[in-house]
């Protein structure tokens, strides 16, 4: 039986575990206004704070420093708690090598090839940082950046409005794009995130949570055992850039066919040479619903030993699983363990990587006046 996290918080309260073993932490309580403490200082003498946040049996740890997702605790089907989302536990690591854990990317989510696009006309060049094209908002992406927090408590839920300041030309993208992002915490222990964005020039904008999942505890071992479906009959294969060729292929009769539950490491050694490019999977699912009005359940991670699953719903046309390939033994996570390849995979609600040089692929393009809003809701059981 799949339990949910009200069964879950209903049968511990019926067992009689004390709220403290469930939720209330000193530094946040259930449901209560989000909590504030100083995580660090950045070089410039900026003092960079993690937020902690408690809802519905889920605790939320967010930095200033680019929205970052510090840590992120659920239950497993005794009730004990465990951190499921990889990361630091100091603020000069996410400066200085941070594969992004956690973090908010912009302005473009993924990669644009040779960091180049043209629109109306005009040609762009944006900041390169993966060999020769861009990644994530260039070398300077929305990760990296001091967002403004504003902490609300509505009604039964909790969270943060994030919001930053994108200046016209920063790593080479058009328009002022002015940002916030809401990360609720529901009284179901659901983390939602809420993206809104205007532009005062014509551009393009592909946001996202670059979120490493482990379910069963950041630096605990592989995610090859976890089971994951995705709702896609096609992805997009790339070159060896991980630039997508423009091809959208069916995933039928190859390691990419996540449509039914399958250990992600079942078919992680196929051969098949999209893996080979990728070092495993790192590519975008074209999601069969396309794009909605709402949310709608795409794909399910679910870790057979603590019996966690992860339930993702999202309104946008794709989704990159990456199974955390370049994770190499050289960084030490929060608990003091190193991360090896495989150890963590992310999930990222998006529009398709290098979406302004293919005509075929549904557009990112914002224009002023308009507002670019987009929804992912994460739904979490024991
Ligand atoms: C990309 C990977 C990249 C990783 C960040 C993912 O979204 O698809 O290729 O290595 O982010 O380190």
């Amino acid at each position: 039986m799949e339990l949910n996290r009200r069964t879950v918080i209903a049968g511990a309260a019926a067992a009689g575990i004390a709220a403290t073993t469930l939720g209330g932490t000193a530094e946040a309580a259930s449901g209560r206004k989000p909590v504030r403490k100083l995580f660090g200082t950045l070089a410039d003498g900026t003092k960079v704070y993690r937020w902690s946040l408690e809802n519905g049996g889920t605790r939320l740890k967010v930095l200033s420093y680019g929205g970052i997702v510090q840590s992120l605790e659920l239950p497993d089907r005794h009730c004990r708690y465990a951190n499921v989302v990889a990361g630091f536990d100091n603020v000069a690591d996410y400066v200085a090598k941070s594969p992004y854990f956690g973090a908010l990317i912009g302005r473009y989510g993924n990669r644009i090839g040779k960091g180049r696009f043209t629109l109306d006309g005009t040609a762009y060049q944006l900041s390169v940082n993966d060999g020769d094209n861009s990644l994530h908002g260039g070398a300077q992406g929305f990760d990296k950046h001091v967002w403004d927090v504003e902490p609300f408590v509505k009604g039964s839920d909790v969270g943060l409005h994030l919001h930053y300041t994108s200046v016209d030309g920063e790593m080479g993208y058009p328009g002022t794009l002015r940002t916030t992002v809401t990360y609720t915490l529901t009284r179901h222990g659901d983390w939602r995130i809420d993206y809104a964005a205007t532009t005062d020039k014509a551009t393009v904008v592909n946001l996202t949570s670059h979120v490493y999942w482990n379910l069963a505890g950041e630096g605990s071992g592989t995610i090859e055992d976890h089971e994951l479906t995705i709702a896609a009959s096609r992805y997009t294969p790339t070159d060896s850039g991980l630039i997508p060729t423009g091809e959208l292929a069916g995933v039928a009769g190859t390691p990419f066919d996540f449509r039914h539950a399958k250990p992600v490491g079942r078919d992680i050694r196929a051969g098949h040479e999209q893996q080979v490019l990728a070092k495993g999977y790192d590519h975008n699912w074209v999601l069969d619903k396309g794009i909605t009005a709402r949310p709608e359940h795409v794909a399910t991670l679910r870790d057979p030993r603590s019996g966690r699953t992860l339930k993702i719903a999202t309104d946008q046309p794709g989704l990159q699983f990456y199974s955390g390939n370049f994770l190499d033994g050289t960084l030490t996570g929060t608990g003091g363990r190193t991360y090896r390849q495989g150890d963590a995979l992310c999930l990222e609600t998006q529009h398709f990587p290098d979406s302004p040089n293919h005509a075929n692929f549904p557009s990112t393009v914002l224009r002023p006046g308009r507002t670019y809003r987009t929804s992912t809701l994460h739904t979490f059981g024991a």
